[in-house]
């Protein structure tokens, strides 16, 4: 589904250039859930932008399906095929749960109604109940907040999760739950999920790990 070949990335400075990947070869199929992992600076967060369509590699190409990322409408992409997940929850703390889940649709112009219900499917997919659907982001506990984050990356329909160390902020216990959630996205419904991390538990769970250290992977 993804095909990462020969990508090189350098954040490019005024007064220095970092090379932060040296041509990467990876992919990553469909069904499957992976884990990323690899110390601190060792380009991971940057192979998940460039995935996630964020910004294209400096060289080397990166196909989605067969098709080069570069010749695509990357904002067509993020909107619709490729959801992204952080640490840090990212939800709109204006917006209640039920209204941050509706909003990927919203973007779609899918009618308020057909978002709302199906806003409530998917955050009763995750594991949770009505009286979530009222509470504003700052009311809800880490572990709830990263759900209802997981739902609002399901909302807009697309195939591809792609998480920034989901459970870094997380106990052990919504760490699990967490790591369910996104295995189960995998292996039932067909989703390719990518997740970040530091940690071993996670890394065991996955189908597949890969190991990158100072830009290059390891296999
Ligand atoms: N916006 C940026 N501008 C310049 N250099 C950057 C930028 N973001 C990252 N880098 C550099 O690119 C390299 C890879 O960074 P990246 O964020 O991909 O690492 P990481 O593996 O995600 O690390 P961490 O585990 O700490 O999140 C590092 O040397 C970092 O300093
Ligand atoms: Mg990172």
């Amino acid at each position: 589904m993804l095909e990462v070949r020969d990508v090189g990335y350098i954040y490019q400075g005024k007064y220095q250039s970092i090379e932060a990947l040296k041509r990467v070869n990876c992919h990553f199929a469909a069904g499957k859930f992976y884990a990323v992992t690899g110390p601190s600076g060792s380009g991971k967060s940057t192979l998940l932008s460039l995935l996630a369509g964020l910004d294209l590699p400096t060289s080397g190409e990166i196909l989605v399906e067969g098709c080069t990322m570069a010749a695509m409408d990357r904002d067509k992409y993020r909107r619709e095929v490729a959801s992204v997940v952080y640490q840090s929850f990212n939800l709109f703390p204006l917006l209640t749960a039920l209204e941050n889940v509706m909003y990927p649709m919203e973007l779609l112009h899918v009618s308020k109604a057909t978002a709302a219900e199906t806003a409530k499917r998917l955050i009763g997919e995750i594991g949770l109940g009505e009286k979530t659907y009222q509470q504003f982001p700052v009311m809800m506990s880490g572990g709830e907040q990263q759900r209802v984050s997981i739902a609002r990356a399901l909302a807009a329909g697309g195939k591809i999760i792609l998480a920034d160390e989901p459970t870094g902020n997380l106990d052990s216990a919504n760490e699990e739950n967490i790591v369910k959630i996104m295995k189960n996205l995998a292996h039932e419904k067909g989703y390719l999920v990518i997740v970040i991390t530091h940690n071993p538990n996670v890394c065991e769970q996955a189908d597949a790990v890969y190991r990158m250290r100072d830009g290059e992977l390891r296999t």
